[in-house]
């Protein structure tokens, strides 16, 4: 289908971040299919591998975590982009989750968890604002449908698309009528290694999901059209709307019933023998 061209020509530049795997290198994947000659920035640890030669981006190596490593990427990034015209499009969609209940030995892990997840978002759509402003363009923020309940079991992860699911959609109405639009993603559960990451030999069989190259074609299409918040699929569609609308209290006792029902234990790392 080639209809996404079009309006999505008017993009000279992607940059994204986490585009060495899973919805992101996905999305680089089909967005230079429908822009060819797009310039590609991609910031995350690992640099992208394709190995059919379609990307020949710019990688900028960094790890969020690391504070004065993502204000040194920005810099670089600035500096790139200003020998570069056009309109952007920027793709935050690097993040990680990780499963279990919460406890005193998780902090640093759930601080790193809030770098990636929240704060480097807010810090590379800050950095790049003046240019995003200057010559129009779009924010893409890829949150998640945990973002629409607490999730016992994943508490730090769902609150962390929580702030970037309500942030984005904050700054898609401060910008409403400006030549900056802001699009707010929350895809459901996607095979990627997000789940081995998040501590799980594979992904827990808790119903269909999607694989990540639907994901990534859900997203430029929602691009394309300009929507103001997609949420990936009809199923999860009906489950977020739901969720929206029960009462907190409740929701979160039946989003902590439901994931104890799936009994994610099954699907862990098992730990090392001693
Ligand atoms: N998979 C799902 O079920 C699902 C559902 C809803 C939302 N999401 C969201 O979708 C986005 C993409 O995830 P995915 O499913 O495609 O998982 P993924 O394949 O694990 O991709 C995550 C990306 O984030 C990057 N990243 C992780 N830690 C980083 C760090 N410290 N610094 C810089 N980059 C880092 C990784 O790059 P490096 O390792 O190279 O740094 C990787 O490219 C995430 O925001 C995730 O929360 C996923």
């Amino acid at each position: 289908m080639n209809a996404p061209s079009n309006s999505l020509n008017a993009f000279g530049t992607l940059v994204i971040s986490g585009g060495s795997s899973g919805i992101g290198n996905e999305f680089i994947r089909l967005f230079l299919k429908h822009s060819p000659t797009a310039r590609v920035f991609n910031l995350s640890r690992t640099k992208p591998d394709f190995s059919d030669g379609i990307y020949n981006g710019d990688h900028l190596s960094v790890d969020f975590t690391d504070r004065v490593a993502l204000d040194a990427a920005c810099t670089d990034l600035v500096k790139r982009l200003e020998a570069v015209p056009g309109p952007v499009l920027l793709v935050n969609n690097s993040g990680f989750g990780s499963f279990g209940v919460f406890n005193g030995a998780d902090v640093e892990r759930d601080g790193c968890m809030i770098d990636v997840n929240v704060r480097a978002p807010m810090v590379l759509t800050g950095r790049l604002w003046h240019i995003l402003k200057e010559r129009g363009g779009m924010v893409v923020n890829i949150s998640s449908t945990a973002a629409y309940q607490p999730t016992p079991l994943f508490a730090t992860y769902g609150a962390s698309k929580a702030f970037l699911a309500h942030w984005s959609l904050a700054l898609w109405r401060e910008n409403l009528g400006t030549g900056l639009h802001v699009l707010t993603v929350c895809p459901g559960p996607t095979s990627t290694s997000f789940f081995r990451n998040a501590g799980f030999r594979e992904r827990p069989n808790v119903g269909r999901g999607m694989g990540p190259e639907r994901v990534a074609r859900m997203i430029l299409e929602a691009v394309r059209q300009k929507k103001v918040l997609l949420v990936c699929g009809f199923r999860n569609r009906v489950i977020a709307a739901f969720a929206g609308v029960l009462p907190k209290v409740w929701v979160t006792r039946l989003a902590h019933w439901l994931v104890k029902s799936f009994d994610l234990e099954r699907f862990k790392h098992r730990k090392e023998s001693a």
